[in-house]
């Protein structure tokens, strides 16, 4: 007897499995070795570095932390799983989770960290794996057009990956409550952080990217990586972009807290550029190009710049001079999975390739959107001196209010970040269902 879920996750597996076997066969192999990969040691030490399992390793075993592993995948057969669990009294072994997607593999526990041995044919081997095992193995390493069309297969999301997604926002915007109350009760970024895990229930090591948790100024710092420990007495504005990993699959949202200091403006500003995102939002349909939203959310800076006197000029001359792209340098979103910037996102779906464009060079998705994928929308609007700095020296510098921007430098900027699944009809707010 099995649930709802259960079922789910062995359609995505039987999904996994018809969708390999097509493109073994269409690029003539037998079948696949993918490696779990490993964690390393620092340099010269032997201390360990953060690790995450390979990607389409996770994309078939839901555990974002198995190492020394492998799974074979070939036509006609159930998946082998060669699980790594040694006996060993330094760590606790790694286990199986008593859930029943694991009696859909076959499984081979070993005390070693060799692949299994390959049957006769001819295979290819993904993951980090040395030069001499795959020698040994004698297949094609990590060969490219395979990974495109295994790249696609992660760009749609099935019922199973939505529901770990949708999972994953649930836990994460728990954590950003937190962090918000945190901030508003005079806590430093450190404290902001920790209580940002402590409510999503997560060690900092099982997070899907390292949170950006930027008082003030540092929310002008695109991935700000510190947490300060002193507390401001000028409380201006708190940016947190923070995740969680469920089963894998990354929740990546973003939330900007006005603080007792902030300038009236700038609340202004966050009000705008949340109208702007639900804006967004709602043009989000199958048979959109992703870049024609993005200069979109162009456009919508501009407007925005322009009616809160931040530029003289119109809307359409602050985007073509080149000034909300000084507002906000980054893309409007990405692709979101198994990896927080996930696969696929600047390919079409034959292999061809779309390039960010030159005035978009960190725009990470560039295709025509599709039912299944899950995206980020995330405008923002900062104010970051070095791009101020260039910008004032340049003639577009003079359609600017310097005696608006100048006093907001100090509340760093403002990013609204929500993920979004497209549907058939139109979209799903996977981070505030219902809207
Ligand atoms: N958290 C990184 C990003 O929003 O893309
Ligand atoms: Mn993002
Ligand atoms: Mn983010």
């Amino acid at each position: 007897m099995t649930n709802d879920l259960e079922t789910a996750q062995y359609q995505h597996l039987e999904r996994l499995q018809d969708g390999y076997e097509r493109v073994l066969a269409d690029q003539g192999y037998d079948g696949v070795l993918i490696y779990s990969g490993q964690a390393y040691t620092q340099y010269g030490d032997d201390q360990p570095v953060g690790f995450v399992t390979y990607g389409h390793f996770m994309h078939w075993i839901p555990m974002p932390e198995i190492e020394y592993s492998w799974i074979l995948i070939r036509p006609g057969h159930r998946p082998l799983l060669r699980f790594h669990a040694p006996s060993d009294f330094w760590h606790l072994p790694q286990t199986l989770p008593n859930a029943a997607w694991v009696t859909a593999f076959d499984i081979d526990w070993s005390d070693n960290t060799a692949p299994p041995s390959l049957p006769k044919g001819h295979f290819a081997l993904l993951g980090d794996i040395d030069g001499d095992t795959a020698l040994s193995l004698g297949g094609d390493l990590n060969p490219a057009p395979l990974l495109l069309a295994l790249d696609e297969l992660r760009m749609y999301k099935d019922d199973f990956e939505i529901w770990c997604l949708r999972e994953a926002n649930r836990q994460a915007l728990v954590g950003h409550q937190a962090a918000a109350e945190a901030f508003l009760a005079g806590k430093s970024e450190l404290a902001c952080h920790l209580a940002y895990l402590t409510a999503s229930q997560q060690r900092e090591s099982a997070l899907p990217y390292p949170s950006i948790i930027a008082l003030n100024r540092h929310a002008g710092v695109l991935h700000y990586q510190h947490y300060a420990v002193d507390s401001p007495t000028m409380r201006h504005s708190l940016l947190v972009d923070a995740g969680y990993r469920h089963q894998g699959y990354c929740a990546d949202i973003s939330r900007t807290t006005p603080g007792p200091g902030a300038d009236e403006r700038f609340s202004a500003l966050l009000n705008a550029v949340s109208v702007l995102q639900q804006r967004l939002i709602d043009a989000l349909r199958p048979g959109l190009p992703f870049s024609e939203l993005h200069q979109t959310m162009h456009e919508g800076l501009g407007n925005l710049l322009s009616e809160h006197g931040i530029v003289r000029g119109s809307a359409e001359a602050a985007v073509e001079q080149g000034i909300t792209r000084v507002f906000c340098p980054h893309g409007l979103g990405h692709s979101l999975g198994i990896q927080v910037h996930d696969v696929g996102g600047r390919v079409s779906s034959d292999g061809t390739p779309l390039p960010a464009p030159p005035s978009d060079p960190a725009l990470r998705l560039t295709r025509y959107l599709e039912s299944g994928m899950v995206v980020t929308i995330e405008p923002g609007l900062y104010f970051i001196p070095m791009l101020l700095d260039n910008l004032r020296a340049q003639p577009a510098g003079r359609t600017v209010e310097w005696n608006i921007v100048d006093p907001l430098i100090s509340h760093g900027g403002i990013r609204i970040e929500d993920n979004l699944l497209i549907t058939n009809e139109g979209h799903e707010n996977l981070t505030c269902p219902g809207e």
